[in-house]
């Protein structure tokens, strides 16, 4: 990716362009975040980009961490748990509304599943807008945190159990 022509990308979104053409390398280099593409020819189709996280019991409510907890036997209830974030996850304009934001979050999560031992995490986590919410309930993430006045997007995680 280090070669890869940015522009162009257009998804609507300001700040999801604007990542892509001026922090995806920059992100790579210091090892932030890792970028993705998915490229038709020379149109960038889609990106995502993915970097370490984990779920604290300090991030959520109470009840949002028991459920959490409950998930583990009590030899293995922690305060916080491992996951992978996506930082950020765009379909371009043109071709949006063909499931290919499925598509390719059904990849991400099957990359990740196949390499399950360089290191462990048990969530994928975003910081959804509240405009994509739907898009990410349909693809089975459930929300974490609450609705908070003026904030613009929503915790949301997905087990990867779920796969399993
Ligand atoms: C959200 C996004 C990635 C979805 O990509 P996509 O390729 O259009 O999604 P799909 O075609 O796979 O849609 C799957 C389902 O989610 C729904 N959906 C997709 N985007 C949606 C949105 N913004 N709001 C509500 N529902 C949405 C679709 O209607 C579809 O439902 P259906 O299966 O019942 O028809 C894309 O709209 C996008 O890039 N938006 C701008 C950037 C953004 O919001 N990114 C998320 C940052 S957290």
């Amino acid at each position: 990716m280090p070669q890869t022509q940015l522009g162009g990308f257009d998804c609507g979104d300001e700040d999801l362009n604007n990542f892509l053409l001026e922090d995806a390398k920059g992100f790579l280099e210091k090892r932030i975040a890792t970028s993705y593409l998915l490229v038709d020819e020379d149109n960038i189709v889609a990106y995502f980009c993915l970097l370490n996280d984990k779920i604290s019991r300090q991030d959520i409510t109470n009840s949002q961490w028991k459920k959490i907890k409950g998930g583990y036997p009590e030899s293995k209830r922690f305060g916080s748990y491992p996951a992978i974030k996506i930082g950020r996850f765009a379909v371009s304009s043109k071709y949006r509304g063909r499931n290919i934001g499925t598509d390719l979050m059904n990849l991400l999560k099957g990359m990740l599943n196949n390499n399950p031992n360089y290191s462990a995490f048990r969530y994928l986590t975003v910081d959804a807008y509240l405009s994509a919410i739907d898009f990410y309930q349909k693809n089975k993430f459930k929300i974490l945190s609450e609705k908070i006045l003026n904030d613009h997007t929503r915790l949301m995680f997905f087990d990867m159990l779920e796969l399993e």
